[in-house]
């Protein structure tokens, strides 16, 4: 039953009910544009290709889009049937099916779509459209029927009262032969309330030319939602974070409050993790073995290696290899390597810096393009000073150095290793290995200076 499949993903729309400058498509389930996890269904189908038709605001999409994705640019969103058309050219030498999709139905499974595909394989359909039966049919295309004979798809905003009242709808999964496409897209007209050119139209046409049409009905109408609200696209994060947040636990993580825990569809997680609520790992982040995350942890594209342990911190492309300890409070921004059984604590920020082995940075300070080497001590509000307006400059600070509370590494500077710096010192000059650097003016005491300066008050006939 192997045939050639082409796979159009309409995302051009407007989006207007989500009354956002963020183009509907482009809105975050779990920290993913929810045009993705469309993306991901149909990747797994192994389509020749995959068209995804855009909008005005095409560089936006094209950049959260995988490569392998050709964008096709819609200039008006004049309608479906439009968007479907747009695509025609770079179909001209295809031959096969041709799968439309819609790109704002963000929970649609791979086997669902599998299911739609072999349905009209086997039935030798024209046309196999994807159909739900929702407790709610309003705002859809619904399905209008003779007998058990699909005869048209008729939006809301046609429909007659009669028409509303019927709740097999239409869920905007559709494949079509290629000939049929092409042939009855010319045949489509705007006469309809919106004005648009409406590809559910194609149905009825090719209904009433004698074709045959066919329909499978989708298993569990929650996949076929689509979102066009931000209500709908909160009611679609609960579905994918229930089904993240379940699978995770059935690989042997543990998630104490699976409601509290937002868990992107590309983070990978290993055996005995354990998150605490409030935490959301986005983006590419990995977690190793046995690691403790949360609660209220923040991280993007970060890899954590086994037993490390986070809580209240934020992170985004840092490194924190196996044991090591970061926060509460800690943010690690982009370049950040804490490496094994090193540890960041409170009101610690790190920036494009490596803090090696046993190393511990644990309150108030800043370390920014610097590298510290193994088992050294950075003391409380240390700052590496690493920006002088204009550049950048680095630090480096090498093994079992101690560095005082409060000092100012002014960069570019080198601390050599095992040397002590003084508390509070300002230093700018390298320092060589096994020495004392101190800057900091004498101390002054001044006894019963506090006597004094009352008694001369009082004198003065003060108080
Ligand atoms: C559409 C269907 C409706 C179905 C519902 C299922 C039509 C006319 N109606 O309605 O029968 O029940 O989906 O979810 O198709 N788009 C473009 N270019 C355009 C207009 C839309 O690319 O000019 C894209 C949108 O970005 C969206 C998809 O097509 O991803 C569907 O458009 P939308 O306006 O959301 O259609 P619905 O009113 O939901
Ligand atoms: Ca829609």
């Amino acid at each position: 039953m192997k045939s050639n499949l082409a796979i159009i993903v309409l995302a051009a729309g407007k989006g207007k009910r989500m009354k956002s400058a963020l183009p509907k498509i482009l809105h975050p389930l779990l920290g993913e544009p929810q045009i993705n996890y469309v993306i991901r269904a149909v990747s797994v189908l192994q389509p020749d290709l995959i068209l995804v038709v855009a909008g005005k605001k095409s560089e936006e999409l094209r950049r959260v889009l995988p490569e392998t994705v050709k964008v096709i640019v819609q200039p008006e969103p004049l309608g479906t049937g439009d968007a479907v058309r747009c695509c025609l050219p770079e179909l001209e030498s295809f031959e096969g099916e041709v799968m439309v999709v819609n790109g704002d139905t963000p929970l649609i499974t791979t086997e669902t779509l599998t299911f739609l595909v072999r349905a009209h394989l086997k039935q030798g359909n024209e046309a196999t459209m994807l159909t739900a039966s929702p407790p709610d049919p309003t705002g859809y295309g619904r399905v209008v029927k003779r007998g058990e004979k699909v005869v048209k798809i008729v939006e809301e905003k046609d429909a007659s009262l009669e028409e509303k009242k019927i709740n097999e709808v239409n869920t905007g999964f559709y494949v079509f032969r290629k000939r049929a496409l092409f042939n009855y897209l010319r045949k489509i007209k705007r006469t309809n309330q919106a004005g648009e050119y409406y590809l559910t139209d194609l149905i009825g046409l090719l209904v009433a030319d004698g074709c045959q049409v066919g329909r499978v009905a989708a298993e569990d109408w929650r996949e076929t939602v689509n979102v066009n609200s931000r209500r709908d696209l909160i009611e679609a994060q609960k579905v994918v974070q229930e089904r993240i947040n379940y699978f995770w636990l059935g690989e042997g993580v543990t998630i104490v409050s699976p409601e509290l825990t937002y868990i992107g569809p590309e983070v990978k997680l290993a055996r005995d993790v354990t998150i605490y609520p409030l935490s959301f790992l986005k983006g590419k982040t990995e977690v190793g073995e046995g690691s403790i995350i949360g609660p209220s942890v923040d991280l993007k594209d970060c890899q954590i290696g086994k037993r490390v342990t986070i809580c209240y911190s934020w992170g985004e492309d840092a490194v924190i290899e196996d044991q090591a300890q970061v926060g509460p409070f800690a943010r690690l921004r982009a370049g950040a390597h804490i490496e094994k059984k090193a540890r960041v604590g409170t009101f610690v920020e790190i920036k494009k810096s490596k803090i090696g082995k046993e190393s511990k940075v644990l309150h108030l300070s800043y370390l920014g393009d610097a590298i510290v080497g193994k088992k050294v001590n950075i003391g409380a509000g240390t700052i590496t000073c690493n920006y002088d307006g204009k550049r950048k400059h680095p630090t480096i600070i090498e093994d079992e150095a101690f560095i005082g509370s409060d000092t100012m590494l002014v960069a570019p500077i080198k601390i050599g290793r095992g040397s002590v710096t003084g508390a509070g010192s300002v230093l700018n000059r390298d320092v060589p290995p096994s020495s004392l650097a101190i800057e900091r003016s004498k101390q002054k005491i001044i006894e019963s200076w506090v006597e004094k300066k009352k008694k001369k008050s009082l004198k003065k006939g003060g108080n």
